[in-house]
Order: structure tokens, then sequence, then C-alpha cells
């Protein structure tokens, strides 16, 4: 049976009436309109519909919309702000880390999650945290290289 879920979607209050164990992605992608969250595998393999849920990565195929009642999700469209790209799309962009782009959002959100829980994470904490979001063009090596980027450019801010 259908039913209300109130959440915080990119900052604004949001409202779904759906039944609640559908997919957040499905919800996302048919009913809000939020089309830059991809569908990959739909069984949390491959990463591409990754979302945050305060700082933390969810794979929104496998996340039932009733689970996000109450908390703050974030998707690809809700990061860049007053028309400048967020420092992770800067950084993505800069080191060409996409080729067909259908992984891309998916890794840029896992990015930013983990760069607000740390801000300057060592090469193996960014592949720990990567772990889990697959590039089917295997632009790996220039995804993490835009990570890196990402981290740099947090602490030239926090410096200025
Ligand atoms: S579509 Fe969700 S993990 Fe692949
Ligand atoms: S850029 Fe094509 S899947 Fe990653």
């Amino acid at each position: 049976m259908a039913q209300d879920i109130h959440f915080t979607l990119n900052g604004d209050p949001t409202t779904v009436r759906t039944d609640p164990g559908r997919p957040l992605l499905d919800v996302l992608r048919e009913d809000l309109g939020l089309t830059g969250t991809k569908y990959g595998c739909g069984e949390g393999q491959c990463g591409a519909c990754s979302v945050l849920i305060g700082s933390e990565r969810a794979f929104s195929c496998r996340t039932p919309v009733s689970a996000i009642a109450g908390k703050p999700v974030r998707t690809i469209e809700g990061l860049a702000a007053k028309g400048e790209l967020h420092p992770v799309q800067q950084a993505f962009l800069e080191e060409q880390a996409f080729q067909c782009g259908y992984c891309t959002a998916g890794m840029i959100m896992t990015s930013v999650g983990l760069l607000e829980r740390d801000s300057s994470p060592d090469e193996a904490g960014i592949t720990a945290a990567m772990n889990g979001n697959l590039c089917r063009c295997c632009g790996y090596s220039e995804i993490r290289d835009a990570v890196k980027r990402a981290a740099a450019l947090n602490s030239e801010e926090a410096r200025r």
C-alpha cells in the first residue's frame, strides 16, 4: 500500500507517495525525474546507482525508499552550486576520469562521501572507499587521480 515518505533531497524537503518497498533508484529516476543516477546491474554489484545518505554511499537500486525516511539524500544533481561545479566534479573533468561516463555519477558521489569523511585519504583509503564502484571502460587510474586532485583542492580551500 502506498505511503508518504518524507526526506531531504539535495537540501530540499521532499515527499513521495509510493510503495515503501520500491527501490530508491526507481523513485529518483521515474517519480522525481533525477536521471543522473544510473541503473547498471540492479543487484548492488556495480555502483552506477550510488547516492549519498548523509556522507555514506548507498546503492540506490538496493535501498527501499522506506529506508530514507527522515534522512538527507544527495544525488549528482545536487552537487554543483551557483553555476560552479563541485570540486570533485571539477577534478574528474580535469583528470578526464571518464570515457562513456556511465559510471561517473556513482564514482563522483562515492568520492564526495569519502572526502567528507576523510579530507586527505591515502592511496589505500581511496581504493577501499571506491571498491564496489565499477568502470567498464577501466578508467581506474584516472579516477584515482581525480580523487587525489579533489583532495588537494580541498586542502587548498582549507588553507585560504
Ligand atoms: S545498479 Fe545499483 S549497484 Fe549496480
Ligand atoms: S567511464 Fe565508461 S563505465 Fe566508467
